[in-house]
């Protein structure tokens, strides 16, 4: 691509000047004003600092080493030592017939690729999946895809909560109350029923409490009933999990759920306890600050009338069981082992953010030497018209299923006041694309890390940055191939003479960069941006340069930009797990 180009020659020129630099941070960067050049880099400027150097007569040095002419018009120094690039239309124009002759699609592959594991989605056995659910889902899938996009091996695991004490009453509730019929029809209602039936009885009956508790040991020795219905629990939960991932495209290479790990729980306590990473505090074992951090930073102790108190993580309760701590102790040390990712990463609400931080510290600490990189990729709440946390207006969560369902509908009825003319087979397809491509464009689209307020209105409107806006952009483009028919198809030459056609061209080039971005800061919503400006400025285009009743080698040339723009944004969606369609 050609800020990579243009990236090697100046880290070429600053070898030359500076031969001990470091060249990672040699970097060239988009303009953030246009007006002063497409590229920049600001790395002369650190560089010059270390050393005690004048940054522009260190840029001026590096100048004289620098040759892009065949990409770049006259480098500028600019400011207190920017080097600033401005591109060659001819260069952009051959960047752009390579990618129209098949060459790539504005990205280069890595070109040292890594293993990285994601745990995403990891829903919990017996209960319906959440709009949290849904967002680790969506958030999850689109970095994998992304990842894998740009070459790199990317393991999937979905790390379903298949154990815990909720197992206690919901065997309670299965042996006493199971309604088979009600089973069949809806599995993870009827158990949640049982489990919220149990629960509620047991806040007020120690007896009962006390037979949940029994049925839990029971599971944990190794019953071979309760083991039993354990199992159809997990499978029938799978089953309704897998009947929402087909519809929401979403794959995994792995399913190892929490009960994987039990053989290895002991071991895990064990050994942090013989390495004096854990000790026993109150019949419990747990882990302490090691002292290592500022206490600001240290996720063992917690502010507490203005004083740093022990906030340590519990791996080992009381009475000798393990919790979800320790679980995903055993699970990061076996996918370090298995896989030996050069990363890991955990997609889950903010709300877990203490457990991550302990998580990772404890890792740390037992694996001193493990060069992995651990990430904790969380996402804030959704919320209702009235910024409360999304309810049903029961006041119950609200069920992703459900979810999809009301998105497809209301999309239809949009669809079928737009074109009714299609058939209906026509328009439901439309309406099931439309609708999911909004739900999840809904979640990707603002920063992950805030809040955000889930309406109707807003992402299925066909204005704005939403994904129907952005299907209907790419369906658009499709439709001028339709009415140019077979007689006229896009060059394999392309001039760029107007300004729109060559500000589309850049936002083009861009494409790699905002790839590249995504997966470095695991933010989709860069991508969705990119792809709102992209379609903005193709309009632009579309509105100032008439491309079918333009001359020939020009009619040509500007197909070429059109096909290109629609490639890009079929992909881009693609990424976010958003289909297109021809026509809407
Ligand atoms: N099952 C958990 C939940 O629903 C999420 C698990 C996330 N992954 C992990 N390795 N802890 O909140």
């Amino acid at each position: 691509m050609l800020h990579q180009f243009i990236e090697r020659a100046v880290q070429q020129a600053v070898a030359k000047v500076l031969p001990d630099a470091d060249m990672s941070s040699v970097l060239v960067r988009p303009c953030p004003d246009p007006k002063f050049g497409d590229y920049q880099t600001n790395a002369l400027m650190s560089l010059a600092k270390e050393r005690k150097l004048n940054p522009c007569q260190l840029a001026a040095d590096v100048l004289t080493q620098l040759n892009v002419s065949e990409w770049c018009e006259k480098v500028e120094i600019a400011g207190a030592g920017f080097l600033n690039f401005r591109l060659k239309v001819s260069a952009l124009e051959q960047t752009l017939a390579a990618v129209a002759r098949g060459g790539h699609l504005f990205f280069e592959k890595a070109a040292e690729p890594r293993t990285i594991v994601i745990d995403f989605s990891s829903p919990n056995v017996a209960k319906p999946m959440h709009v949290g659910h849904i967002r680790s889902t969506v958030l999850g899938d689109c970095l994998a895809r992304t990842l894998r996009l740009l070459g790199h091996r990317v393991v999937t695991d979905n790390h379903i909560g298949d154990w815990g004490t909720q197992f206690g009453k919901l065997l309670l509730g299965w042996k006493g109350q199971l309604d088979r019929a009600a089973l069949a029809a809806d599995p993870i209602g009827e158990m949640e029923r049982l489990y919220k039936s149990t629960n509620a009885a047991c806040e007020t009956d120690a007896d009962l409490l006390e037979r949940a508790r029994q049925e839990l040991v029971k599971l944990q020795n190794g019953d071979a009933e309760n083991l039993v219905i354990w199992r159809e629990m997990i499978e029938l939960s799978q089953h309704q999990f897998d009947t929402l991932y087909g519809r929401l495209g979403v794959e995994f290479d792995f399913t190892l759920g929490e009960s994987f790990y039990n053989p290895r729980l002991k071991q895990v306590v064990a050994e942090l306890r013989e390495r004096g990473i854990a000790r026993e505090s109150e019949g419990a074992i747990c882990v302490f600050s090691d002292g290592s951090l500022p206490p600001k930073e240290d996720p063992f102790l917690k502010q507490q009338d203005g004083q740093w108190t022990p906030n340590p993580c519990l791996i080992q309760k009381s009475d000798g069981a393990a919790n979800y701590a320790t679980t995903d102790l055993a699970t990061l040390a076996y996918r370090f082992e298995t896989w030996q990712p050069a990363e890991i990463v955990y997609v889950t609400d903010g709300r877990q953010q203490l457990h991550f931080r302990q998580l990772f510290a404890i890792f740390r600490r037992w694996h001193p030497d493990a060069k992995v990189k651990l990430s904790h990729v969380w996402f804030g709440s959704i919320l209702g018209e009235n910024n409360t946390p999304f309810k049903t207006r029961s006041g119950e969560t609200v069920k992703l299923a459900e979810l999809l369902d009301e998105a497809e509908s209301r999309a239809l009825a949009i669809v079928s006041e737009k074109n009714p003319n299609l058939s209906e087979t026509e328009r439901r397809e439309i309406a099931r694309v439309i609708g999911l491509g909004a739900i999840k464009y809904a979640d990707l689209s603002p920063n992950r890390q805030s809040d955000y307020v889930f309406s109707w209105d807003k992402m299925l409107s066909f204005a704005g940055n939403t994904a129907p806006y952005l299907q209907y952009a790419y369906a658009r483009i499709r439709s001028i191939f339709r009415k140019a028919g077979a007689g006229m198809s896009p060059a394999a030459e392309i001039r760029l003479i107007a300004t729109e056609e060559i500000t589309l061209a850049k936002k083009l080039l861009h494409f790699g960069l905002v790839l590249e971005a995504v997966t470095e800061d695991y933010r989709p919503n860069y991508l969705c941006n990119y792809l709102y400006e992209l379609a903005g400025v193709f309009t632009g285009f579309y509105e100032a340069c008439p491309v079918l009743k333009a001359a020939d080698a020009e009619r040509a040339s500007r197909l070429a930009l059109c096909d290109l723009t629609s490639r890009v944004l079929q992909q881009g969606l693609a990424l976010l797990g958003i289909e297109t369609v021809e026509q809407m």
